[in-house]
C-alpha cells in the first residue's frame, strides 16, 4: 500500500452527511443525519481519496425521492450521493497512484474509500489541475458542462443563424449552452433571475440578450429578443417558462428537456406543458436527455472545451462555498432559491 503517511491515516476521521428521511417539498435539516467514523483502510486493489470539493446539483433533490428514475434513489441511512473532486492519498491500485487528482461520485463526506468493484461504478476520471482550477472540473469540464455541450449539440442540433433560448442561463448548464450556441454562430438568449445574473450572461458570457424572469415579462422579452422566433429551447426549469417559450417556437424547433427545477420541490403533481400542441402545429420535437448517455465521449468534449477556455472563448464561473460538510443542507437549498451565482461548489477539504 502506497500512502501519504500510514500513521497519519489511522488517525483520520470522516465527517459525512447521510439521508435520514425522504423530504416532502424543500429538504430541511430533519432529512439529514451527520455522522463521524474512522477512515477505513482501503482494501487490496483499492484506494482512499481525500475529497476537496463537492458538486451541489439540482438532481440531488430527485435522488432523495423513492421511485424509478434514471438512477437508483439514495437509500435511507446511506451517505448522500455527490459528485466531487479529490486526491488519492493511499492506494494499492497501480492505475490510481497516490497524488492523482480525480473527479467522480465521492459522496457528501470528507474521505471516500474505493475497492476494485466500486472504482468502475463511481464514474471516476483523472483530472489535471494544471489545465483548469479544480472547481472548473465540476462545471465546464465536468458533468454540467457535458450536459450543456452534448444536449445542445446532439439533441438541439444548432445551425448558424438559428435562435437558441436557454433558461437557468447563469447556472452551470445554462452557461455552457449559451456559450456553445455563440461558438456555433447562433443568436443566444438567456432567461435568468435578477439583473446581476442577466448582466453577467450578456457582458461576461457573450449572450446576445437575457430576460430577467423575476422582474420582466418573459413573453415580451421573447418578442423583443427573438424577433425571428425560437429554433432551440434548452429547458432547465420547466413550469410556466416552458409554456411561454412554446408559444414562440418556429417550424421544426427542438426543445431539449434537460431539467425542471421549478417543479422539483412540488408537493402537488408536476405541471406539464399546457401548450404542447404547439409542437404539432410547428412539427417540432421535445426530447429528454441524461448526460451519462454520452459518457464515452466526455474525454473528447473536455479537450474541446478546455481548448475554448484557453483561447478565451468560453468561461466557467463557479460559486464556491467554504463552509465544509456541515454546510451541505443549507447549500443544497440555495439552488432552489437562486442564491447560487454560477456552478455551486462546496469546499470540504484543503489540498
Ligand atoms: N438531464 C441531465 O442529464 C442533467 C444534468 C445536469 C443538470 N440537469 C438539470 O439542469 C438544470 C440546471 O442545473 P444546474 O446544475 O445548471 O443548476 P444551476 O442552474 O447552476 O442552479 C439552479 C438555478 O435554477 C434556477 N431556479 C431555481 N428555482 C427556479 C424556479 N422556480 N424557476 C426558474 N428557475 C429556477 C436558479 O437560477 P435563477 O436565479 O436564474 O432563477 C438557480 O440558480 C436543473 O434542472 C438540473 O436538474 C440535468
Amino acid at each position: 500500500m502506497q500512502a501519504a503517511s500510514k500513521n497519519s491515516l489511522s488517525t483520520l476521521v470522516n465527517h459525512q452527511v447521510r439521508l435520514a428521511a425522504r423530504p416532502v417539498g424543500l429538504p430541511h435539516l430533519d432529512n439529514w443525519q451527520f455522522t463521524t467514523e474512522p477512515v477505513a483502510e482501503p482494501p487490496q486493489g483499492g484506494m482512499l481519496v481525500k475529497n476537496l470539493m463537492l458538486s451541489l446539483d439540482p438532481a440531488m433533490r430527485g435522488w432523495m425521492n423513492e421511485g424509478r428514475s434514471y438512477i437508483a434513489p439514495v437509500g435511507i441511512g446511506e451517505v448522500m450521493r455527490a459528485g466531487g473532486v479529490g486526491r488519492v492519498i493511499a492506494s494499492s491500485n497501480s492505475r490510481w497512484p497516490v497524488g492523482t487528482y480525480l473527479s467522480g461520485m465521492l459522496g457528501v463526506q470528507q474521505y471516500s474509500v474505493f475497492d476494485d468493484r466500486s472504482i468502475p461504478r463511481s464514474a471516476l476520471a483523472p483530472i489535471d489541475p494544471q489545465l483548469a482550477p479544480l472547481s472548473s472540473w465540476l462545471n465546464a469540464l465536468g458533468m454540467p458542462g457535458m450536459t450543456g455541450y452534448f444536449g445542445l449539440l446532439e439533441v438541439g442540433l444548432p445551425k448558424a443563424g438559428e435562435t437558441v433560448v436557454v433558461s437557468g442561463a447563469a447556472g452551470a448548464v445554462g452557461q455552457m449552452v449559451g456559450q456553445v450556441a455563440k461558438i456555433m454562430g447562433c443568436h443566444a438568449v438567456g432567461i435568468a433571475g435578477g439583473a446581476d445574473k442577466c448582466q453577467f450572461v450578456v457582458n461576461d458570457l457573450g449572450f446576445d440578450a437575457c430576460i430577467d424572469y423575476k422582474a420582466d415579462s418573459v413573453r415580451d422579452g421573447l418578442k423583443e429578443h427573438c424577433p425571428d422566433g425560437v429554433d432551440i429551447y434548452f429547458d432547465n426549469v420547466g413550469g410556466e417558462i416552458l409554456d411561454i417559450v412554446l408559444t414562440r417556437i418556429n417550424m421544426k424547433a427542438r426543445i431539449v428537456i434537460c431539467g425542471a427545477i421549478s417543479q422539483y420541490n412540488n408537493t402537488t403533481p408536476v405541471r406539464g406543458p399546457a401548450n404542447y400542441l404547439s409542437l404539432l402545429v410547428h412539427r417540432a420535437r421535445m426530447e429528454g436527455i441524461v448526460v451519462f448517455d454520452w459518457a464515452d465521449k466526455f474525454p473528447a468534449a473536455v479537450r474541446e472545451i478546455a481548448g475554448w477556455m484557453q483561447e478565451g472563448r468560453l468561461r466557467s464561473r463557479e460559486h464556491i462555498l467554504e463552509g465544509g460538510i456541515a454546510q451541505f443542507p443549507e447549500a443544497l437549498n440555495m439552488l432552489f432559491s437562486g442564491q447560487n451565482f454560477g456552478k455551486l461548489v462546496l469546499r470540504v477539504g484543503d489540498e
